[in-house]
């Protein structure tokens, strides 16, 4: 579906509102929720809000515009936006700033009621669907000095060739699918995202190109699924321009891993269920998609995997996990797990835990439980009472900490391939950079060092990072 014209309006209101801002030096202040999608949408909101004229901001207290990107997937976001709110309210009333909030939360009716009655004084809100008309929303709260709500419910299309602002310049995110058609049972996105669909093959494969022209040589490539790239297009006969022969995930991993310049090719999430052949082929054949799967779990125990809907035993992800390691060389794979979901036993968690004893991962994304309005997991009955959630989190993470450790062992004296990525946060002094295992390397270099891929022999290792050394 062709939706260039409206992008093109947008680009109008882009020019107004630059006109009204001109010799201003308006700032911005963003805050950002949630994951990659997220945060690539917020590049987007960034990109725009640049070309109308405003500058980044981190200190909140000197910006004209505060705008925050929310994520819904579990509660303590909710926490964080209405505590932030709380302390905007006198910002507000002292300079008139602009609030605008956007995301997965405002597509939940009880939060922007929530909103509209405990916090007024916040101008704009708009919905995942709507982010393309941000300077049209903002063009309207200015000059016409009244309140935005600009949130749809219908399935958003795709927006090619909105403004971006990349927060690195060295690895960058390509969203290539929107939302998702899983509906597992303990899941917001489904209901605040819409349903699945792909991105053309040609627009994904241009932006890798230009990214790669302009010097990135990390690429992630991002969707809530991404390895049912193009699946519903198929399904439904729903028309897709193939390019270069490009019709699957795993032959967009073949045409992405010819592009010049691209070094390394990750991409978050896969559903397990839908790791077909093709894509495990692929990974093993292009050097540059790294060997770090994420494959998330949610549970190991076959009985709360169907309550939740993932469509997978314990069994099928432990033998898939035996078929990626025998066919891909070096394979490390990383993994998201839920911990008290509604009626899992102590016996159920503890299979949870002989998956992670038996699968080893590089790294473990672990939550508790988070009820979330609308879902049938909000609805079942036998939820677990909180204590027992944080005791069986606890357990979880003491058991995770101690395989990191050992696993961290394995590195020492190893000679590793380092993306560099900067100076490291905590000591100016030293350098940056990450394996393709994802694992972050510290080492002494030279500034000219950023950006370029280099082998770095492991001296030793830390709970969070490894200690590296220039051969
Ligand atoms: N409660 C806790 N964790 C959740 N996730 C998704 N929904 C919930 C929820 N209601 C986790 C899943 C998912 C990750 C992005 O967030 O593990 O993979
Ligand atoms: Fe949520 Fe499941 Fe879709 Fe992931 S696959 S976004 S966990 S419903």
């Amino acid at each position: 579906m062709d939706t260039s014209n409206e992008v093109k309006i947008q680009e109008k209101y882009i020019a107004k509102v630059k006109k009204t801002n001109e010799g201003k030096k308006l700032k911005y202040n963003i805050l950002t929720m949630g994951c990659q999608l997220n945060e690539n949408d917020s590049e987007k909101l960034c990109g725009m809000l640049e070309e109308m004229g405003y500058q980044r901001t981190e200190d909140v207290k000197k910006c004209d515009i505060a705008l925050f990107n929310t994520c819904c997937v579990r509660e303590n976001a909710e926490d964080k936006l209405f505590g932030k709110l709380g302390e905007l309210k006198k910002l507000k009333e002292e300079k008139g700033i602009i609030i605008a909030i956007g995301g997965c939360m405002m597509q939940e009716k009880h939060i922007t009621d929530k909103i509209k009655t405990s916090y007024p004084f916040v101008d704009i809100l708009f919905g995942t669907h709507t982010l393309y008309k941000f300077p049209e929303d903002l063009y309207k709260s200015i000059e016409e000095k009244r309140k935005i709500e600009d949130i749809i419910d219908i399935d958003g299309k795709i927006y090619e060739d909105l403004p971006i602002k990349r927060d690195s310049k060295i690895k960058a995110s390509v969203t290539i699918m929107n939302g998702c058609n899983n509906f597992c049972s303990y899941c917001i996105v489904p209901y605040v995202r819409g349903r699945e669909r792909s991105r053309n093959p040609r627009n994904i494969i241009n932006e890798v190109e230009n990214l790669a022209k302009e010097g990135y040589k990390e690429i992630t490539l991002l969707g809530q699924n991404v390895n049912s790239y193009l699946r519903v297009e198929k399904e439904k006969n729903i028309p897709f321009e193939e390019y270069n022969g490009v019709n699957s995930f795993a032959s967009l991993l073949r045409e992405i891993n010819k592009i010049d310049g691209i070094e390394r090719i990750r991409f978050v999430s896969p559903h397990p269920k839908d790791f077909t052949d093709d894509v495990i082929d692929a990974i093993r054949d292009c050097d540059k998609v790294c060997k770090l799967v994420h494959l998330p779990l949610q549970s190991g125990n076959t009985k709360v995997l169907k309550e939740m809907n993932r469509k997978y035993t314990k069994e099928q992800y432990l033998e898939l996990v035996s078929k990626m390691k025998n066919k891909i060389p070096n394979l490390t794979l990383s993994t998201d797990i839920i911990v008290g979901f509604p009626g899992e036993t102590d016996e159920e968690f503890e299979d949870t835990l002989e998956v992670v004893e038996k699968v080893k991962f590089e790294q473990v994304y672990m939550f508790i439980y988070s009820r979330r309005v609308g879902t049938p997991g909000d609805k079942m009955e036998n939820q677990i009472p909180e204590e027992i959630k944080h005791r069986r989190f606890d357990k979880l993470k003491k058991l995770v900490e101690k395989q990191i450790e050992e696993n961290n062992k394995k590195y020492v004296g190893k000679v590793e391939r380092v993306l560099v990525e900067g100076k490291s946060k905590n000591n100016e002094l030293m350098l940056t950079g990450r394996t393709d295992s994802n694992k972050v390397v510290v080492f002494e270099g030279n500034n000219d060092l950023i950006g370029k891929a280099i082998n770095l022999k492991i001296v030793s290792e830390h709970m969070w990072y490894l200690k590296g050394e220039m051969i």
